[in-house]
């Protein structure tokens, strides 16, 4: 609510959000403070600080903020720990630059977040991508597989090393120990954008995390799945094989000068709530999942973690219902739950509705999402809610069979004058930027790649379904080279 006099609108549209009481299954991982202990929400402000004596400091840390950070590489199994206050973003951007050197490859899922593009075209790095895996089931990318990370190894012997998202948006998680197998019997380093998998550590019944299947650095946006404030995020480092000495220095480009001292405080707090209880509460969680998942099936809602393909596992606190077999687009489910059962999702595609579950759920919510999504699929059996009509076919435009033509470095189109086409004039011109719907974060087209008919007509589909897509403009004009 508007407090009367004050001209506020970002303060009155996330304090309407709040006092809505609407059942968040989106991130931060907290949930409105539910997964923090009271004591320390108490004058929060107060904790606001900078570098003082007492405090330290993330860029020469010599007191709390090094011992925090030594806890933390403790608890994640890690040789080191860096506190990151600008999302895992800007630990992707530190991981590659000191990864890969300018003008060198680097073997990358095209199933990557926009985040690994940009940190790419920072540091002059050349992706050599590899197509994920594609499920037309679910009408979603899996991730990557040992034997295609085996044949990129192969395909670019120069490359510095494989970047893999895992777990990817609806918590599918490639075999990421054979991947760490293969990658490393090529001598070369296994970076794992582990963004949405910073609480896989805590709990056997989840997939194994990066760090304990080998990887050599993992990125976590402890925001995203632990009980931690927005932007706070890890880096980790699981081996020798990295430089860490270049790996802080670019750390510190990429990390603002006046870090956060409640992000810091709360990457602490969050790494020992987790540490105290995290196996638990994670058990509490997944017992309530299993069970409604189960009860749900029988009633014919099909959901990710029951039905997944073979070579993959799911990280069972990501629910993914594919609301598409109810007859519904996900995008369609999305605003029908909000509007009708206070529920807010955090993301939906055309086939399927993404919620984020983490600690700080309890089995009351868990149970609400459940049951709004049972009613949903009475609502449509009885007429209440008219099913859409999905487009037969539809899940395979998005599958990417290939990559859209490379006609030059990323880099290069920077330095070249843009031209605004609508994107239904597109095909056959070199994107000046990258365009990515949002969320998940995934590229349909990086710049230096030619538009071509399938990506034009994806990218409509996406836009007249009012997804926001980052590289379009509001005039539906796309930046060209
Ligand atoms: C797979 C993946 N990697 C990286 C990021 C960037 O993380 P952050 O928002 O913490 O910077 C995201 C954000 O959604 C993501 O989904």
């Amino acid at each position: 609510m508007a407090i009367k006099g004050w001209n506020t609108p970002v303060y009155n549209a996330v304090k309407a959000y709040a006092d809505e009481s609407t059942i968040p299954f989106h991130m931060p991982g907290h949930k409105m403070g539910k997964g923090i202990p009271k004591k320390f929400l108490e004058h929060i402000e107060k904790l606001d600080l900078t570098e003082i004596p007492g405090t330290d400091n993330l860029h020469r840390p010599e007191g709390a903020i090094k011992e925090a950070q030594e806890l933390c590489a403790r608890t994640f199994g890690a040789r080191k720990t860096f506190f990151l206050v600008n999302g895992s973003t800007a630990g992707l951007h530190a991981a590659i630059a000191a990864s890969a050197k300018r003008g060198q490859r680097l073997i990358v899922g095209r199933d990557c977040h926009r985040s690994v593009i940009a940190g790419l075209l920072l540091a002059g790095v050349k992706p050599f991508f590899v197509l994920p895996r594609y499920d037309s089931e679910f009408g979603i990318n899996m991730g990557l597989d040992a034997e295609s990370v085996e044949k990129a190894l192969k395909g670019a012997p120069d490359a510095a090393g494989v970047l893999v998202t895992r777990p990817n948006y609806y918590g599918v998680c490639s075999d990421i120990r054979a991947i760490a197998e293969v990658v490393h019997s090529y001598g070369k380093l296994l970076i794992v954008d582990e963004a949405h998998g910073a609480h896989l550590k805590f709990n056997p019944r989840l997939p194994v995390c990066a760090l304990e299947a080998g990887a050599d650095i993992s990125v976590q946006s402890a925001h995203k799945t632990l009980p931690a404030f927005t932007q706070g995020a890890y880096l980790h480092v699981g081996s020798e094989r990295v430089d860490v000495e270049r790996l802080r220095y670019f750390i510190d480009i990429y990390q603002t000068t006046s870090p956060s001292y409640i992000i810091m405080a709360f990457l602490d707090i969050a790494r020992e709530i987790m540490e105290k209880d995290g196996r638990e509460l994670l058990d509490a969680l997944l017992d309530v999942i299993e069970n409604l998942s189960t009860g749900a099936a029988g009633k014919g809602i099909k959901i990710l973690g029951k039905k997944i393909p073979a070579g993959f596992e799911q990280d069972r606190t990501r629910i993914v219902f594919n609301t598409a077999s109810l007859g519904l687009s996900g995008y369609e489910a999305e605003k029908y739950l909000r509007e009708n059962y206070n529920i807010q999702v955090e993301m939906s595609d055309p086939c399927n509705v993404v919620c984020i579950s983490t600690v700080a759920d309890d089995a009351e919510s868990v149970e609400r999402l459940f049951s709004a999504i049972e009613s949903t699929a009475g609502d449509i059996s009885t007429g209440r809610l008219p099913s859409s009509k999905i487009s037969a076919g539809m899940p395979e435009l998005f599958m990417q069979t290939e990559l859209p033509l490379q006609a030059c470095d990323a880099y290069e189109v920077l330095d070249s004058k843009g031209e605004k086409v609508p994107l239904k004039k597109a095909c056959g011109r070199i994107s000046r930027e990258m365009v990515v719907p949002y969320p998940p974060g995934v590229a349909v087209i990086c710049p230096g790649e030619v538009y071509n008919d399938k990506v034009v007509e994806l990218l409509c589909y996406i836009v007249e379904r009012g997804v926001t897509v980052h590289g379009i403009d509001e005039n539906g004009n796309v930046n060209v080279v």
